[in-house]
């Protein structure tokens, strides 16, 4: 369904986000012919210059980023005339009459924050105080904050202005064509709900691997850390849609619900747990073949800086669903290869009755990659053939490999989803405010617990899967990370 028009105000527009994701994911939108043809789009910076250049600026970056074959020129012809570029001072009340006066649409109006939270409050303030608050859907990208406080006072300020029906809260991970499949996956298939539970499964993994380092963000990335910049958010999100029990249906609200249940149910990390928590910064390796300096000789680096690019743990749920069955999560920058996974380990059958050597390899696993490669593999039992091998077992895979499957379908990108999604007003793939904040009440623990044990991160060499450490979390209760070797 084509959303209504709508105006689309950037802030940030020359900033790194918008430039790499946001206009492609509009041009994508655009050429899909998902944008109604009133929507408009202003790109808002603070950068001086003449606002042509910025326009030509953008225009490049689509030239750059976009495919050779999903570059159409009349497409991108009509996609800048939507387009104004305005310069303007976020934090001062007069700039925003100037972009009062470009909205002409009826429709609307998003204005999407792509900057630091801390100007958040500000835009809000001024688009109330212009008269815009009431057609305005206000959409916040990550980080909130970087502690619980930090981020209730940044919601704080724009509750102020705005209600949570409002308001928008980006985690890219939600708008992932497989993160939203596990929705369907989970709730639509009666076959795993039965066994989605402790009398079912014995543990569950979730990694999300980078190949990339810091990419130049240096300054942001060293107040973050991966615990702020991906296991706060993306990696919480996605133990919540795992672990969470069917909500009544399927709006935002409900969804919600259930996943706050889960965050509040995560058992809380303290110090004597805190062993279970193996922080990680790479050092100079190779990454995809060429050579990668270290995290500390990064541009700009501190050479002092204990900020973690690698974080592994073991946590658990505690609720009747899932108590005892241990999560294992890990997340780091320059790994091995790009790889986002979830494994659902099964518990081995009540009762054995194959050939004793062959026991270790009896469990089921249900696999949902992310990425690369979208696909859902669950590993089951089977018979070898051939008249010779007797009950030998062997393991296989039913798979559902999506790239394969609808390879005439495109995958679409996770922002193109939540943009369409904020122009058809839904909130369902957005985090609510409390979501965000116990995701930080968690994690404030979590590294106050880390503090306490005073340890420095451990090093590994980029190009590989982690500290040693990380590798001895999972095997000291007699299992290993699935696939990294
Ligand atoms: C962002 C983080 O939220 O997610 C980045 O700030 C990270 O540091 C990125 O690289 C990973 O996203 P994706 O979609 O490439 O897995």
């Amino acid at each position: 369904i084509i959303p209504e028009a709508v105006t689309l105000a950037l802030f940030g527009a020359q900033g790194d986000l918008a430039l790499r994701k946001l206009f492609p994911a509009l041009y994508q939108l655009d050429r899909a012919s998902l944008l109604h043809e009133g929507t408009r789009v202003l790109a808002l910076s603070r950068r001086v210059g003449d606002p042509q250049a910025h326009k030509a600026r953008i225009e490049q970056a689509l030239r750059q980023r976009l495919l050779r074959h999903e570059l159409d020129e009349r497409i991108l012809e009509r996609f800048c005339n939507r387009l104004d570029c305005l310069t303007m001072d976020f934090q001062c009340a007069t700039d925003y009459e100037a972009l009062k006066s470009k909205i002409t649409t009826q429709g609307p109006l998003i204005a999407y924050c792509a900057t630091p939270a801390k100007v958040f409050g500000a835009i809000c303030e001024h688009l109330a105080a212009h008269g815009l608050a009431e057609q305005t859907r206000i959409v916040l990208e990550k980080p909130i904050g970087h502690d619980l406080r930090s981020s209730q006072l940044i919601n704080e300020a724009v509750a102020r202005h705005f209600p949570e029906s409002q308001v928008y809260r980006i985690d890219h991970y939600l708008g992932k064509e497989t993160v939203q499949n596990l929705i369907a996956l989970r709730f639509a298939n009666s076959l795993f709900e039965t066994q989605w539970d402790q009398h079912h499964i014995s543990h569950v993994e979730i990694t999300v691997a980078e190949t990339v380092g810091i990419e130049g963000r240096w300054g942001y990335f060293d107040q973050a850390g991966q615990m702020r910049d991906m296991l706060q958010n993306h990696l919480l999100q996605l133990l919540c849609l795992i672990a969470m029990d069917p909500p009544s249906d399927l709006t935002a609200d409900s969804i919600r619900d259930e996943k706050v249940k889960v965050l509040k149910a995560l058992a809380p990390i303290t110090p004597e747990h805190a062993k279970q928590v193996i922080r990680g910064q790479y050092t100079a390796g190779f990454s995809q073949g060429k050579a990668v300096p270290g995290y500390l000789e990064e541009e700009q680096a501190n050479s002092n800086s204990t900020t973690e690019t690698f974080i592994a743990l073991r946590t658990e749920i505690r609720n009747w669903r899932w108590s005892g069955v241990p999560f294992y999560l890990r997340t780091g920058k320059r790994m091995a290869q790009k790889l986002s996974q979830i494994v659902i380990h099964f518990k081995e059958p009540p009762f054995y009755i194959f050939a004793p050597e062959q026991r270790s390899l009896i469990n089921n696993r249900l696999i949902i990659r992310l990425q690369p490669d979208e696909c859902i593999a669950l590993h089951v039992m089977t018979k070898e053939q051939g008249l010779d091998k007797g009950m030998q077992l062997r393991r296989g895979p039913l798979q559902l490999n999506f790239s394969e499957a609808y390879q005439s379908v495109r995958i679409p990108d996770a922002y193109e989803r939540l943009l369409l999604e904020v122009m058809q007003g839904n909130q369902n793939l957005f985090v609510r405010k409390d979501e965000v904040e116990y995701a930080w009440r968690w994690c404030d623990q979590l590294m106050a617990s880390c503090t306490c044990l005073g340890d420095r991160p451990k090093a590994y060499s980029a190009g590989s899967w982690g500290p040693m450490a990380s590798i001895a979390l999972i095997t000291q209760d007699g299992r290993s990370w699935y696939g990294d070797f």
